[in-house]
């Protein structure tokens, strides 16, 4: 059987959410499990984390996932509610909703009018220089209230563009205006730290905090790794040697012949691909880690197969490779890719096998 798989380290994550527990004690814990846990797979991760607070998703299918798989915790759907129609099963199901335009809002109202009696909590986005989503700070008061007025419990809520940066100006303007939304909402629930911030601004804890790429171990910051942040990579990606080539000085390895041997060398050939998710690199260069030493990818990854330099190394078929992990950093095979950890382990493709260890 071809051999890409997908390994989940369940203490890991559990380490990683008591790194959450200990750098904010005091906040409830939102675990963001949006994109099937970041691609994790998430009924592979909710085990771990069933000690979390609550749970954040992106849709009302992701939430209902999690309640399908017996997990009772609150779950905030973080855009909120896509149309009025999806009111009935939030409700029905215990799910949490973000209001980020007014006509979300209306929905809200309508629904709590003609039906609801019962306290609901709503998250109240406020787009404090991010603009993506939200309400404008001379807005979100007159929401707030409006809410308030009509039962609800709300949680004002809040978006870093820049927490990972060493010293963005925007980062200033954004704590201010959401500390002074605060003020004017009070008394009110808040939350603005994603992992980022939540490594930077202890201060800025408050009720909840949502952490999602610190709890699969990936660092959240482009000059900081997951050991300097003491966090573990939860997810290691392998696949093995499929055949062992000689080849001369002159003879090129794959499609388009990029990588043409300078000298006689030994290589492999791996079982993976852009169709399992590894990205192509192309033009920078791609590295896995063999017997924990890193190891060169040569010519271009095709669909299903990448060719490694193994000259000088003890090898065999069957030989496993790490993809990323533990030794080869995801941070750093996004590095040499021009993208980001999240991008490479959200866009996994169903092919590899994914086991739990
Ligand atoms: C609203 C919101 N909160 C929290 C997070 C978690 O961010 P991170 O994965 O950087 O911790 C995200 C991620 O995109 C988000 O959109």
């Amino acid at each position: 059987m071809r051999q890409a798989t997908v390994y989940i380290d369940s203490k890991a994550l559990q380490y990683n959410l008591n790194r959450v527990k200990q750098l904010a004690p005091t906040a409830k814990i939102v675990s963001m499990v949006k994109a099937n846990a970041y691609g994790h797979g998430v009924k592979d991760c909710l085990a771990a984390l069933s000690s979390t607070d609550a749970f954040g998703v992106a849709c009302l299918q992701e939430a209902l996932e999690i309640r399908e798989l017996g997990y009772l915790q609150p779950v905030t759907l973080i855009e909120g509610i896509f149309n009025a129609d999806e009111m009935t099963t939030v409700i029905e199901n215990n799910i949490e909703v973000l209001v980020h335009h007014s006509v979300q809002v209306e929905w809200l109202l309508e629904y709590k009018q003609q039906y609801i009696a019962k306290d609901l909590k709503v998250w109240v986005k406020l787009n404090s220089g991010m603009n993506r989503l939200g309400f404008k700070a001379s807005e979100i008061v007159d929401v707030i209230h409006s809410l308030k007025a009509a039962g609800f419990t709300c949680v004002l809520a809040m978006h870093f563009a820049n927490a990972d940066a060493e010293d963005h100006p925007l980062n200033e303007q954004q704590k201010n205006q959401f500390l002074q939304v605060k003020q004017a909402c009070e008394p009110i629930l808040a939350s603005c730290c994603n992992s980022a911030a939540i490594f930077k601004w202890p201060e800025l804890n408050f009720d909840y905090v949502r952490p999602g790429i610190m709890l699969y171990g990936t660092s959240p910051f482009a000059n900081k790794s997951v050991h300097d942040l003491d966090i573990q990579p939860v997810m290691t990606f392998t696949a093995e040697i499929i055949a062992l080539n000689h080849i001369q000085a002159g003879e090129s390895v794959g499609y388009g012949s990029t990588f043409t041997a300078e000298q006689a060398m030994d290589i492999a050939i791996i079982s993976i691909g852009y169709g399992d998710g590894y990205p192509r690199a192309f033009p920078k260069q791609n590295y896995v880690s063999i017997q924990g030493q890193k190891t060169r990818v040569i010519g271009r990854v095709s669909m299903d197969m990448i060719a490694v330099d193994v000259t000088n190394l003890n090898v065999a078929l069957g030989t496993a490779v790490e993809l990323w992990g533990k030794d080869r950093l995801v941070d750093d095979v996004a590095e040499a890719n021009g993208t980001i950890g999240y991008e490479l382990l959200c866009r996994l493709s169903a092919r590899p096998v994914r086991k739990q260890i």
